[in-house]
């Protein structure tokens, strides 16, 4: 039997840096929510253990197709090594999650039935933001991300989204290295959309001096109409914006999809 699921996009509503580790990290403050689509997952318990990848995205991932993948790390720690199938239609290296989204598909898929409190560990195991994207709905991460808290999601969900990407890949340890060090404040708590929208992604300036476009990818979000937030999500490149209405969110995507055809466009909505 093939179990099937997505790796959702991951987007930082808000991402407050407060200061850098001595493990390599960073402490963060962060509002994690989750696009409704994403990569596609597929896996067969029961063949002999490998990863396939494609999808548009699949050929820049294809030097990384052997067991070193995250998804089969994923599969690995569980004790269940498997014939994966990875769809990959989002790029990678982009600030949305990529392979920890799809590493986490694979621990709910596989680790179905498990312990919660297990699965987040071997999560947090894989990557500081694979615990997040195991419970792929909006969630306060502290620490490096992956000290989860409950937040009160429901006025969210639903909330059409627009993602852009100008498709130049970002490493993230870069992009942190190049953060620089000033503590802005803190994330403040309650109603998570005024939090964001009073909060900030202190990795925009950082970004934005390695890879100069994502400025001009937030000029034309924020320029169109109905748009309630403008935000770059994680290390970059990937922009995202919240719009009023489905229809605000098509016409910012038409706009912008004529403007710069060579971007790449996702209109989806908050889970
Ligand atoms: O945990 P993960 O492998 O996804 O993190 C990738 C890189 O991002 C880390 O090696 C580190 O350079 C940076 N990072 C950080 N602080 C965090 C999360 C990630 O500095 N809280």
């Amino acid at each position: 039997m093939t179990l099937t699921g997505t790796g959702y996009a991951k987007i930082n509503l808000a991402l407050h840096v407060r200061r850098r580790r001595d493990d390599g990290y960073h402490e963060l403050e962060t509002l994690f929510a989750f696009a409704r689509d994403g990569d596609a997952i597929a896996i067969d318990p029961d063949a002999p253990p490998g990863l396939t990848i494609d999808g548009p995205f699949g050929d820049a991932l294809a030097g990384e197709a052997g067991d070193d993948n995250l998804v089969m790390r994923a599969a690995k720690a569980l004790g269940r090594p498997a014939a994966i199938r990875l769809t990959k239609t989002l790029p990678i290296a982009a600030g949305i999650g990529g392979g920890s989204a799809d590493a986490a598909a694979v621990l709910r898929l596989l680790g179905e039935g498990r312990d919660a409190a297990e699965l987040l560990a071997i999560a947090a195991g894989l990557g500081a933001d694979v615990p997040a994207c195991v419970a792929s709905v909006a969630v306060r991460g502290d620490g490096r991300g992956d000290e989860l808290r409950a937040i009160p999601a429901e006025g969210l969900s639903g909330m059409p989204l627009l993602l852009v990407n100008p498709r130049v890949p970002l490493s993230t340890g870069p992009v942190f290295r190049a953060w620089d060090g000033v503590d802005r404040g803190a994330l403040g708590d309650g109603d998570p959309l005024a939090v964001a929208l009073a909060g900030r992604n202190d990795l925009e300036a950082p970004a934005l001096s390695l890879c100069p476009v994502i400025g001009e990818v937030l000029a034309l979000l924020r320029a169109q109409d109905g748009v309630t937030l403008a935000r770059m999500s994680g290390s970059g490149a990937t922009c995202f914006a919240l719009f009023e209405s489905e229809a605000a969110r098509d016409a910012a995507a038409a706009v912008i999809g004529e403007a710069r055809p060579d971007w790449w466009r996702l209109a989806s909505a908050l889970r």
